[in-house]
């Protein structure tokens, strides 16, 4: 795409952000001029973390990614993409459990919004394993989280569990 401004969005629940979605966003980072990392506000009753604490603590842990926008959408992630002039939107593939779901997602996106590309970016093969309920079931049952995410999100577990 040459000469094309790059404007990413890499969406998700992040609730809360674990050490393999901050690779990922890093790795987007990366490739993108403008970088927005965008938690999703539309109601889910399993989410432990308010949307404003998940903000916060994405703003905590991507202060090394320099001009990268936290913020948080409702609604589609389609409409959000055009309302910030996104042109990919970045997911992360850890194995192919997770392939049904995001090529799905992908062509349900890419229909309502067809000048958008959804890029799926590898993690390091460190967080493969690595999920946000994973990891929240770790917390609750006494577990140590701290390979697995940032010290501030460890605090914030320990303060709910
Ligand atoms: O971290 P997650 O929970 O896997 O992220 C899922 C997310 C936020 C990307 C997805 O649920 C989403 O895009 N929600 C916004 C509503 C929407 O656009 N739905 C249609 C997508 S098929």
């Amino acid at each position: 795409m040459p000469n094309k401004r790059i404007v990413g969005l890499y969406p998700g629940s992040f609730d809360p952000v674990t050490n393999g979605h901050l690779d990922i966003a890093r790795r987007a980072h990366d490739m993108c001029d403008e970088m927005y990392v965008s938690v999703v506000a539309n109601p889910s009753k399993n989410a432990i973390f308010s949307v404003e604490e998940r903000v916060e603590l994405l703003k905590k842990t991507t202060k090394h990614l320099k001009g990268v926008h936290i913020s948080s959408f409702n609604g589609l992630l389609v409409d959000y993409a055009k309302q910030i002039k996104a042109n990919i939107i970045f997911r992360g593939l850890r194995a192919v459990s997770d392939f049904e779901y995001e090529f799905q997602m992908a062509l349900i996106n890419r229909t309502l919004h067809p000048k958008i590309e959804v890029v799926f970016l590898v993690p390091n093969e460190k967080f493969i394993f690595l999920s946000s309920s994973a990891i929240k079931e770790v917390a609750n049952l006494g577990g140590d989280v701290t390979p697995f995410v940032p010290a501030v999100v460890e605090k914030a577990l320990r303060r709910i569990y």
